[in-house]
């Protein structure tokens, strides 16, 4: 019997003992099953910067580009004693390790100049956003420079999905992640645990396996263990909450939704979003902005970084490099070392006077670059927490050209946030950057619109920017295909000459921080062996 029909609290109980008592054996075995395969070593492939040893003293390396590959490179050769030089095209460091805030002005390359008008303390990160915890690349350095994390919150089943492609009762009505996830679990597993009760799984099953998937089933879809009935459970919250006495008391169970309805919404395909290894939680943030890691670097390397300088020419022969650019002030300037890093993304050095074999050359052209859009949008409440108890997470849509829109994980219960209105990729993206900032903000407010009833009120200003027109960049990060990652990847991770390539482009972390800062590792450690070697 389904205790809920006589006492929901009862019911309660009941159930979570039972559930904790599978989850309690599960939990250890699944630990040690885990543990067994992994031989404890799951990591990035790289944790710690190459040890360099012996140094580089007497030896000078001309870095391009102070994003995270770059500003590692100088960072790590530096202290090895290597003489460096960094060339970087923008008047301040980390790439796309930007965060706007308050006076940050980008202009794209169809001339739309914006100046960020966020209230002070308000910011968005419109390039890398978030920090997995497996990345301990990018975590070793968060670490060492002192820059403190945050949660962020990439996971929350109070957030709304939202999809209007589908069909039936769902259809364009905001719906909790939670109670999707929960029916579609329930549904599904009692589907599966009465046929293998019944014996319809059998040829899959020793009877012991059969009576333990059953009970797996019963876990996973909070089913009713007597009659392997879904009900609902109160993990897709409540009509009516608990709360103290009498009334609320117990508080009202919500109702499911039927298989059906789950099914023709369409809802269900955002629930693995956060299950791949590169969502999972736990994620973080840095405090305050992803641009206090590039200051955090910055402040350990500036005096070897030259700003406003523009790499037109990279030339080499068998002594050394040279590397032709323009100055802040527009005027021709070389600089000549033993050997260059260079970490400018292949959209854009592929427009460089390069001198590299043709095999290298030919490689890159072997890889494309994603269109990339975010937003921020200023808002003057937070009507997320406040109306609707959201506090942070994505809201997954089906919405063209919106992508995610993401709620702050900072700033909890403060008077305003910027949330991320759009993130979107590929043709969306870039249809949607031929827009003006004003035409683009219209439209990310008309997409948050459908979602929460109070977003056109409360939406103030809004900066948007558009990778693949930002001059020093032309795209988010590097796309490999398959084909590509077997010819061309290869040749670019070697050094042609004295010249080695780095960045997130020439990872297996593309799009990722931990991409650049690994790569970096990888190059530096190649270099120095040749240099130690000569
Ligand atoms: N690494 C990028 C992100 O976190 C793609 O969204």
């Amino acid at each position: 019997m389904d205790g809920r029909a006589t006492s929901a609290s009862g019911a309660v109980l009941t159930r979570r003992r039972f559930f904790e008592g599978l989850a309690a054996y599960g939990g250890v075995s699944l630990a040690m099953a885990g543990m067994d395969a992994l031989g404890y070593g799951f990591a990035s492939a790289q944790a710690a910067p190459p040890p360099l040893e012996g140094g580089g003293k007497g030896i000078k390396v001309v870095v391009l580009g102070a994003g995270l590959a770059g500003l590692t490179a100088a960072y790590e050769l530096t202290k090895h004693g290597y003489d460096v030089q960094v060339l970087e095209a923008r008047d301040f460091a980390g790439g796309r390790c930007q965060t706007a805030r308050k006076g940050f002005r980008h202009v794209d390359l169809l001339g739309n100049d914006q100046t960020c008008q966020f209230d002070e303390g308000l910011y968005i990160n419109h390039g890398p956003w978030r920090i997995p915890y497996h990345h301990r690349s990018t975590l070793h350095y968060t670490k060492l420079l002192g820059v403190p994390l945050e949660s962020f919150v990439n996971d929350n089943d109070a957030a709304y999905v939202y999809f209007e492609k589908g069909e039936g009762p769902l259809k364009g009505k905001p719906v909790r992640k939670g109670e999707i996830a929960a029916d579609a679990r329930g549904h599904a597993a009692e589907l599966m645990a009465k046929v293998a009760a019944k014996g319809g799984l059998d040829g899959a099953f020793t009877a012991q396996d059969r009576d333990l998937f059953v009970a797996y089933m019963v876990n996973e879809g909070r089913l009713s263990p007597s009659d392997l009935a879904y009900s609902g459970t109160d993990g897709r919250g409540f009509d009516v909450h608990p709360g103290a006495g009498v009334s609320p008391g117990p508080g009202k169970p919500s109702t499911p939704r039927s298989m059906a309805d789950v099914l023709h919404s369409g809802a269900w395909r955002t629930l693995t979003s956060v299950a791949g290894y590169e969502q999972q939680r736990t994620m973080l943030q840095p405090i305050g902005g992803m641009d206090q890691l590039a200051k955090a670097f910055e402040r350990k390397v500036a005096d070897k970084i030259s700003y406003s300088c523009v790499v037109e020419t990279i030339g080499q022969d068998a002594k050394g490099v040279k590397i032709g650019y323009r100055d802040a002030a527009g005027k021709k300037a070389e600089v000549v070392a033993d050997y260059c890093i260079c970490t400018i993304p292949l959209s854009v050095l592929r427009n460089v006077d390069l001198q590299a074999s043709k095999p290298f050359k030919a490689a890159m052209e072997g890889v494309a670059y994603a269109p990339v859009n975010k937003i921020g949008l200023q808002m003057k409440r937070r009507f997320w927490e406040e109306d609707h108890f959201i506090y942070g997470g994505h809201i997954y849509n089906d919405m063209p050209g919106i992508g995610t829109i993401s709620l702050p994980s900072t700033g909890w219960q403060s008077q305003k946030g910027v949330l991320l209105g759009y993130y979107s990729f590929g043709g969306e993206a870039a249809r949607i950057s031929a827009k003006s900032p004003a035409e683009r903000a219209a439209f990310a407010v008309a997409g948050g619109q459908k979602v929460f009833p109070e977003y056109a009120d409360a939406y103030e200003n809004a900066f948007s920017f558009c990778w693949h027109l930002a001059e020093h960049n032309l795209g988010g990060w590097a796309e490999w295909g398959e084909e590509g990652r077997k010819t061309a990847y290869p040749v670019l991770c070697e050094p042609d000459g004295r010249l080695y390539l780095a960045g997130e482009h020439l990872s297996y972390l593309g799009g990722w921080q931990a991409g650049a800062i690994e790569s970096a590792w990888q190059q530096i450690a190649k270099l120095h062996a040749r240099v130690r070697a000569a």
